[in-house]
């Protein structure tokens, strides 16, 4: 809407100044622009004298027909060039060169060409910057503020497979403007003026698969830390776990299977150990459980 009424003005100023006799020009400090006198310079008895004004009274340059009078004012020396056909250049314009710039004839006053001249620096350069965004495998929610460094601007943006809404927004006044915007698949801040523009522009696509904003971006790196270091610390424990169990394991086929009844006397049936240890570890066992081992000489089952 403010991109709208943006454009609606401008397209308005740009009429007005169509209409009119005085043109309007802007020039970027520091350049040269060319005033062109537009139409031919006649010289005739009651308009004997040429001369390019600004602001309707200081006068930079004047002629005649046989270039007798010819002369740049002091004022100027050295910063102005006049064509043969009498258009004006003025060199390395400043911000105090803006004003109304008139070629003008002696006699009934006879206007030959006028012009606003308008001074502007160029733009500073724009930043554009993902601050917020949720995206799915099809939707992409974002805000990016646009940055320069006398403002910013935010401005929210719905996609579906690259294809975005709303058109962005925009910020203007005389001396520049501020806008998002999405162009060619990619969104688009830029600061612009009558002479100048920066720009930045981030494909969509590529923000929306793979920018990581700020924030969460710290919060990720959190998370991932402390998972990282919570699942060292888990392992860490289940191999110490692991080791102890295995220290104290009864070696297998030793259980009791089951206890079963015969007259009055309750026996435990159990299976025979076949035990295959190494040599190495057999003094261990026996040290640690002889029972166990000597076992199978005791089996009850023998006993019957
Ligand atoms: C005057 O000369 C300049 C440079 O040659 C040219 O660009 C311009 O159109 C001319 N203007 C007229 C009114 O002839
Ligand atoms: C013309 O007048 C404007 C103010 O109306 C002033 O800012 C500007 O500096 C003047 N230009 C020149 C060349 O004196
Ligand atoms: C984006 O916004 C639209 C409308 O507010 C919503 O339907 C959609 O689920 C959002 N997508 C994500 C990824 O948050
Ligand atoms: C833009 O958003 C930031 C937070 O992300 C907020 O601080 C700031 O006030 C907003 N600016 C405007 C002009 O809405
Ligand atoms: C659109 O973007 C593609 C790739 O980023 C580029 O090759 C192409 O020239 C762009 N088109 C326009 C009109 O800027």
């Amino acid at each position: 809407m403010e991109l709208v009424a943006f454009m609606l003005v401008f397209l308005l100023q740009t009429r007005k100044m169509q209409g009119s006799v005085t043109k309007s020009k802007f020039v970027k400090q520091g350049a040269d622009v060319d005033l062109d006198v537009k139409k031919p310079v006649v010289f005739t008895p009651d308009r004997d004298l040429f001369f390019w004004r600004v602001n309707r009274s200081l006068d930079i340059f004047r002629s005649d027909k046989n270039q007798k009078r010819t002369k740049i004012y002091p004022n100027y020396h050295g910063r102005v060039v006049v064509l043969e056909n009498f258009s004006l250049v003025l060199k390395n314009v400043q911000e105090p060169d803006a004003g109304l710039y008139t070629a003008v004839l002696s006699g009934a006053e006879n206007k030959l060409a006028e012009y606003q001249l308008h001074i502007q620096a160029a733009v500073s350069p724009v930043k554009l910057e993902v601050v917020s965004l949720f995206a799915d495998s099809d939707s992409c929610n974002l805000t990016v503020t646009c940055r320069t460094d006398q403002t910013h601007l935010n401005a929210t943006f719905e996609c579906r497979h690259a294809n975005c809404t709303p058109d962005g927004g925009g910020l203007s006044n005389a001396d520049w403007s501020l806008m998002a915007f999405v162009f060619n698949f990619s969104i688009v801040c830029q600061h612009s003026n009558q002479v100048s523009e920066t720009q930045e522009a981030m494909a969509v696509r590529q923000v929306c698969q793979q920018h990581v904003p700020k924030e969460i971006s710290i919060f990720t790196w959190t998370w991932i830390r402390i998972s990282l270091v919570l699942g060292l610390a888990l392992a860490l424990i289940f191999a110490l776990r692991r080791r102890e169990r295995q220290a104290t394991r009864k070696p297998e086929g030793c259980q009791v299977l089951e206890s079963y009844n015969m007259g009055d006397i309750t026996k435990d049936r159990v299976r025979p150990c076949t035990l295959k240890l190494r040599p190495a570890e057999l003094p261990k066992m026996l040290e640690a459980d002889p029972m166990q081992v000597t076992g199978q000489n005791n089996n009850p089952l023998l006993a019957l």
